[in-house]
């Protein structure tokens, strides 16, 4: 039960009459106000609570039937959703979900509406990209409010370009939400910085899934090894002996850090701190499950540090001059 004011009540009654009348929105189940004043907290006042909040206090958009939003759920913790994204989960009638999103995220979906599987299952057969396109575009023109949720960020390795391509072809209202990808938060929730000036000044984001099966031929791994760049590297796992050989011949230091991190930002992340040269060794001994990520960079380092996730799940303890330079003196001085 909660507890709301005789003024916060009628004003809250007002908002959702008048919503309901001029912006078209729709009441999930009744609602209660008892004679204490007493408001039902279920999930159908949460509702409500929610459109009031979303939609009145931050102006958020109606999703208009017959329309698409492309939105990414972000790489797992719910906790990482957009409000964009969580606002298209409350209204739309249809979502459809690639494999990467969590269930966590899944279950903000309103009541009543339909959740459609359409993605990438290790070993079973998947839709083929074609097939998920045309099923946005029959959904949206039979009126529903489509939502298209992907894995960590729709246009980071996710062939949501695609998608908005086919429906802008077929004449398709549509909306992109960004979310946040695996190939920063990942690296957050690891305790490893994407850039830091003591280490790297930039950062190249890249594929080790090559058409052919083996590693990414279109890839000028020479120049990638030669630049000082940290990599990050999406669907690599299964490559990381060809990956880091490429590396290692191109000139980086077969010591250079490697981090592999998998099922980022969910209970079950794990990371993998190794060397390029021995990464196939320490990945295949501890026998991670995908998906995951491969960081290469001396940045890595910098998880002695910035290990919060560790700290506070295992107690690890963190220290604060993993570089041995007294960079975080000069860091916080800075
Ligand atoms: C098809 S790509 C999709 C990337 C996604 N659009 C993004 O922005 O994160 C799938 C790859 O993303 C990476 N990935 C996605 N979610 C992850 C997670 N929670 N932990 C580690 N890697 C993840 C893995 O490399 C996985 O093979």
């Amino acid at each position: 039960m909660r507890q709301l004011g005789a003024k916060r009540r009628l004003f809250l009654a007002h908002v959702i009459k008048q919503n309901i009348k001029f912006r078209n929105w729709r009441l999930i189940g009744p609602w209660v106000l008892d004679s204490d004043n007493k408001i039902r907290y279920d999930f159908d006042i949460f509702y409500i609570v929610h459109e009031y909040t979303v939609k009145m206090e931050l102006d958020l958009p109606i999703f208009e039937p017959g329309w698409v939003w492309l939105a990414g759920a972000g790489p797992g913790d719910p906790g990482l959703l957009s409000l964009h994204a969580l606002n298209g989960l409350r209204q739309a009638d249809v979502v459809v979900h690639d494999a990467l999103v969590s269930p966590e995220v899944l279950s903000l979906v309103r009541p009543g509406a339909v959740l459609r599987h359409a993605g990438k299952r290790g070993g079973k057969p998947s839709p083929k990209q074609r097939d998920i396109s045309a099923l946005l575009v029959t959904l949206a023109r039979e009126g529903k409010r489509v939502l298209r949720l992907k894995g960590g960020d729709p246009l980071v390795f996710g062939r949501g370009g695609e998608e908005a391509r086919s429906l802008v072809a077929a004449g398709i209202p549509f909306r992109i939400i960004p979310g946040i990808s695996s190939g920063v938060g990942a690296l957050a929730y690891a305790g490893i910085p994407t850039t830091d000036r003591y280490t790297n000044s930039s950062v190249t984001f890249l594929t080790g899934y090559g058409v052919g099966g083996g590693i990414a031929e279109d890839i000028d791994w020479d120049g990638l090894a030669r630049s000082g760049a940290a990599l990050v590297i999406f669907m690599a796992m299964s490559r990381i002996d060809q990956i880091a050989d490429r590396l290692i011949k191109g000139g980086r230091s077969p010591q250079e850090p490697v981090a592999v991190i998998c099922k980022a930002t969910t209970p079950e992340q794990r990371v993998v701190e190794t060397t390029l040269a021995n990464a196939h060794r320490d990945v295949t001994a501890a026998r991670l499950e995908p998906p995951a990520l491969i960081v290469v960079g001396e940045v890595v380092r910098l998880r002695a540090a910035l290990d919060w996730y560790g700290a506070l799940t295992e107690g690890k303890v963190l220290d604060p001059d993993p570089l041995g330079v007294d960079s975080h003196a000069a860091a916080s001085l800075a």
